[in-house]
């Protein structure tokens, strides 16, 4: 790629030295990979002045992170100056019968051994066979969207399409009633708790404010589970617990609910959201792929790599450790940049967005990896491809409505990668 494609790809800040970056900024928010391309080269391991948080941004340093769940742990809410800390700290100390560290704490903020029991609670959600039963549902919904808006033209993506159809995936294959999708979407999108380190209080304040309506509805799902068991994922997980642990778990259960609620719908509508953007803006890979629909699933995978829907997440260290050479002590926030792993050196011309790379699933990291790896990436790739293939199918000749160009800038967060909107015209039939 010359000087000239690079910086028509990643602005203007191409090559400044990293003395010159804020983070977080505006700047880098808008556009990461010029600072992530400064760490790299100039300190892959780069202790954040005045905070005991450490950026790591080389593929091989954060795998070597992932891969020590002992030394880098998930339970980042011990070091959290806002969580209450005596009472939640004396409940990590409870050891129930059968040795399982047993807490109220989700999946997400758990170590082994209770990550593993927590995590194959939630399994039968990817099952590849249920998965691919519900595939012609996904196909049909996403199809009754595009005729919501098709006569028109024009929609804006990621609020009447990506949005939408992430939600009633997630009603579809968790059992969640697809009539509550607009309580669903009224909420705040949820920041998720390896964020929040960099928020304001009012920006914390704004985040959480959902959070009581968010779990009294969780915890109305149970209750209702209990009184009408059904044939789904939620009265399963919820009798599972029940069975394992001898009496309900309610605030466990309402956590996990609102993970599988959350988890997969934001990320997986921005996955949508960035495909059709990145598509449009490289006229020659799209194509590509409207001539080949064999490249809807690398295409998919390109642009989780290119613009990692979760930028990165984070770790507390637990003992005095070394990363790259770099000493890291105890009590230090790790946050690894999934964004910039996926610009690293591992790839060929990192900055080129190909959908005919090769290797691109294997080496991805958009999902994390170790055993916090994205539970639900079966789901969001099947999910991907289905929508990118009916909006192929639907919405013929994809360009940007004219305008709009602040809206196709970030969000205002610097851990997720998504236009705020996204304005496509295409052709009527
Ligand atoms: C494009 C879409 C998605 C992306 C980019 C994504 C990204 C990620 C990442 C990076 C992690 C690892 C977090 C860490 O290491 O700290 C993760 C974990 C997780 N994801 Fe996803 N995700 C997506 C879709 C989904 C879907 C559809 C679901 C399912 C409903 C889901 C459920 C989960 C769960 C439950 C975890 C926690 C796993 C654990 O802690 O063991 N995600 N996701």
């Amino acid at each position: 790629m010359t000087t000239g494609e690079k910086i028509a790809e990643k602005g203007a800040a191409a090559g400044k030295p990293l003395a010159e970056f804020q983070f977080p900024s505006p700047e880098v928010t808008k556009c990461p990979y010029p600072f992530y391309e400064a760490l790299r080269s100039e300190a892959p391991v780069y202790k954040y002045p005045d905070r005991n948080d450490f950026l790591i941004s080389r593929r091989e340093d954060i795998l070597f992170v992932l891969r020590q769940p002992d030394i880098f742990s998930n339970r980042t809410y011990l070091a959290d100056e806002w969580a209450p800390g005596a009472e939640r700290r004396a409940e990590l100390e409870l050891k129930p019968p059968g040795g399982v560290l047993e807490t109220s704490f989700g999946l997400t903020s758990s170590d082994p051994p209770e990550h593993s029991v927590k995590r194959r609670a939630l399994r039968s959600l990817i099952n590849p066979r249920y998965i691919h039963s519900c595939e012609e549902t996904l196909r049909r919904l996403a199809n009754e969207l595009i005729d919501g808006f098709q006569s028109r033209g024009s929609v804006e993506l990621r609020g009447e399409f990506a949005d939408p159809l992430a939600m009633l995936t997630i009603c579809e294959l968790a059992g969640f009633d697809p009539n509550d999708r607009e309580i669903f979407l009224s909420w705040h999108r949820i920041g998720t708790g390896h964020g929040r380190r960099f928020l304001s209080a009012e920006q914390l304040a704004e985040q959480s404010k959902d959070q009581p309506e968010q779990q009294a509805y969780c915890e109305r799902i149970i209750q209702d589970r209990l009184a009408n068991p059904r044939d789904d994922f939620l009265t399963e997980v919820i009798q599972a617990q029940i069975e394992r642990d001898g009496e309900i778990n309610l605030p466990y259960l309402i956590g996990e609910i609102r993970l599988i609620l959350t988890a997969g719908n934001e990320t997986t509508s921005r996955l949508i959201t960035n495909v059709m953007k990145l598509l449009i803006e490289h006229p020659d890979q799209l194509a590509k792929v409207v001539a080949d629909r064999d490249l809807v699933p690398n295409a998919i995978d390109e642009a989780l790599r290119y613009e990692c829907p979760t930028q990165w997440t984070s770790r507390l260290v637990m003992q005095d450790t070394e990363i790259g050479g770099v000493a890291v002590p105890k009590g230090a926030f790790v946050l690894m940049l999934y964004g910039s792993a996926n610009r690293d050196d591992t790839w060929t011309d990192p900055d080129k967005f190909d959908i005919e790379r090769p290797s691109v699933r294997e080496l991805n990291m958009a999902f994390g990896g170790g055993i916090h790896r994205c539970l639900g990436s079966p789901i969001a790739l099947a999910e991907g491809r289905i929508a990118l293939e009916v909006m192929l199918d639907r919405l013929k000749n994809p360009r940007f409505a004219p305008g709009h160009e602040e809206e196709r800038e970030n969000i205002d967060n610097f851990q997720k990668r998504v236009p705020k909107k996204l304005f496509i015209e295409f052709d009527t039939p």
